[in-house]
């Protein structure tokens, strides 16, 4: 038996040996948000943050999980399903075609920013390089990362004069 925190919410759960937290997230918790492509850490689809980091749940083993708080596409909504603003800004530009890989740009997007609040085209090519998107819809997903950045930073900066 684990204990992890998934998207703000404590759960305790059972893995098999061999189970996958892409399997975990996506089967005994039904946050089919989470995508399974290749299975080998190349694509970046089933993309995750734990702990703050971005992880890719194909290749990381659930029952070494224990402890950590995990954050799935599914906890970018707020409590009535709208839109977060990252969420906003890859709709506003439509960065995606099938959005099949748009779950794991969405989590890889956010570690991102929260590392890096202005970055440059380069950083976030540099920094989604794990993620790859078979429609080919790089450009739109870059003027989209740079338009949640912008949002974050207007945010931010108005709850910095509010306090
Ligand atoms: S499905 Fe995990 S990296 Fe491709
Ligand atoms: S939008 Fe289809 S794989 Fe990225």
């Amino acid at each position: 038996m684990i204990q992890l925190t998934i998207n703000g919410r404590a759960r305790q759960v059972s893995p098999r040996s061999h189970e996958t937290l892409l399997e975990l997230l996506r089967g005994e918790l039904g946050l089919m948000g989470v995508r399974e492509a290749c299975g080998i850490g190349m694509c970046g689809a089933c993309t995750v943050v734990a702990d703050g980091k971005i992880v890719s749940s194909c290749l990381t083993l659930a029952g070494l999980c224990d402890g950590l708080t995990v954050e799935t596409v599914e906890g970018l909504t707020g409590p009535n399903g709208e839109l977060s603003d990252l969420q906003q800004a890859f709709v506003d530009h439509t960065a995606f075609q099938c959005s099949y890989c748009t779950p794991g740009f969405l989590m890889a997007t956010g570690a991102l920013l929260a590392e890096n609040p202005d970055p440059s085209d380069d950083e976030i090519r540099h920094g989604l390089a794990g993620n790859l998107c078979r429609c080919g819809s790089y450009l739109k997903i870059i003027d989209a990362v740079q338009d949640a950045a912008a949002r974050a930073r207007v945010k931010a900066d108005a709850e910095r004069e509010s306090a």
